[in-house]
């Protein structure tokens, strides 16, 4: 049948390809498509199936699955994240064959319970565990926050196959199956690592210590080419993204301005001010016209954060909120935080954004200053007297 390969002895991939997925899950764009893998594992006991596919392909992919084993056959799935990417064709699955027993984490089997109103035989797994299948063993090594609380990994020692679901792969399809028979996807690749696995920096590092040790002859991820070219590299590159800021000693402050009428920068300076005289350092940025990733790397390697906003029709402008989304999708080096700003009729940006701060975890450095139009000389001394609170709060009160 078509749309099946055999990887490695008795190991087959019979996911689903989605080349034509412009956004995935409405929130990210695929500018290659996309790939749902899924893998099939045959022992001479027992016979596994390593994730499914996106309920969309379901029925093809039973298709596939039956072509290899009758599903009356099949022992057991395991789900290695729970998101319906993966386990959207399980429903289909388990109503064909209600025997088969899922292995999967406690999230997992949480999450599952929560997503499919199904009877399942769930087999929770605990770090290290295996199965033997006959012949073929499969490991299941814990990978919580890659980037689910859910996720794992699972290895096949013999073959040295390392099913690694999201993580290692790409939101990119074409016509060959593994890293050697496309075009060049390190685009791709990057751009999957920034937009899945980058708020989860730390936990990166956990899950990359317990496989970088491995040996490991293919990377079977779930989205994008199966990686057999330097699946040490692949592996490195992850140990390099998620690695942790650089330090220069001192405490960094980021401060966002958005000032339509020059008052608000002018606060901002005086912030600024304040701040550096007690020693931190400051990197200040526009919130007009910057990108995202300029943002986000100063976000990560911030110990502060200070926002000086104007109000705009009784909010905050966008180009503020756009900001402060960026917070979620990276891991602040630290939450200590401060909003000022210049208003004209009613001033209720500050508030808010302190209060999205607060929702994001920071504290409160000083209470949120507003001045109406220009700030005056005292309004100016506050100012400064904010900058000298937040550096009280990153370096304490020399
Ligand atoms: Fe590809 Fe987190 O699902």
């Amino acid at each position: 049948m078509t749309g099946i390969t055999e990887i490695a002895p008795d190991v087959y991939w019979l996911g689903a390809r989605h080349p034509e997925l412009q956004v995935f899950d409405e929130l990210f764009p695929t500018h290659n498509g996309s790939t749902y893998n899924a893998y099939l594992v045959r022992g001479r006991d027992k016979i596994a199936l390593i994730d499914t596919v996106k309920g969309l392909f379901a029925e093809d992919y039973l298709a596939k699955v039956a072509a290899l084993v009758p599903l009356n056959q099949i022992d057991l799935v395991v789900v290695n994240h729970t998101e319906p990417d993966h386990s959207g064709a399980l429903e289909a699955l388990l109503e064909r064959n209600p025997n088969i027993e899922v292995y999967c984490t406690k999230p997992a089997e949480n999450f599952l319970k929560q997503l499919y109103d199904i009877p399942m035989k769930t087999r929770v797994v605990a770090e290290g565990q295996e199965i033997d299948l006959g012949g073929k063993t499969l490991r299941f090594l814990l990978a919580p926050y890659l980037h689910w609380p859910d996720t794992m990994f699972t290895f096949l020692p013999e073959q040295q196959l390392l099913f690694s679901c999201d993580a290692f792969g790409a939101h990119f399809c074409a016509d060959g199956l593994f890293d050697d028979e496309v075009p060049d996807f390190s685009s791709d690749f990057n751009g999957y690592f920034d937009a899945i696995m980058r708020p989860f920096k730390d936990k990166i590092r956990e899950a990359v210590a317990k496989v970088e040790g491995l040996d490991i002859r293919l990377i079977c991820p779930s989205h994008g080419p199966i990686r057999r070219r330097d699946p040490k590299t692949v592996i490195a590159s992850y140990r390099n993204f998620a690695a942790p800021p650089p330090e220069t000693g001192r405490k960094r402050a980021l401060l966002l301005t958005l000032s339509p009428h020059g008052n608000t920068r002018k606060m901002a300076a005086a912030v600024r001010a304040g701040m550096e005289s007690r020693g931190v350092e400051v990197v200040e940025k526009s919130m007009f016209g910057v990108s995202a990733g300029d943002i986000r790397d100063e976000l990560e390697r911030a110990d502060a954060l200070v926002v000086g906003t104007p109000t705009i029709n009784r909010d905050a402008p966008p180009p503020v909120w756009q900001a402060l989304s960026l917070v979620s999708t990276i891991t602040p080096r630290g939450r200590i935080g401060a909003v000022f700003g210049s208003y004209g009729w009613s001033g209720e940006a500050v508030k808010l954004i302190e209060e999205r701060l607060v929702g994001l975890k920071y504290t409160l450095a000083a209470p949120g200053l507003h001045y109406r139009f220009a700030p005056t000389e005292a309004d100016i001394a506050a100012c400064r007297g904010m900058g000298e609170q937040v550096a009280a709060a990153l370096v304490g009160d020399k």
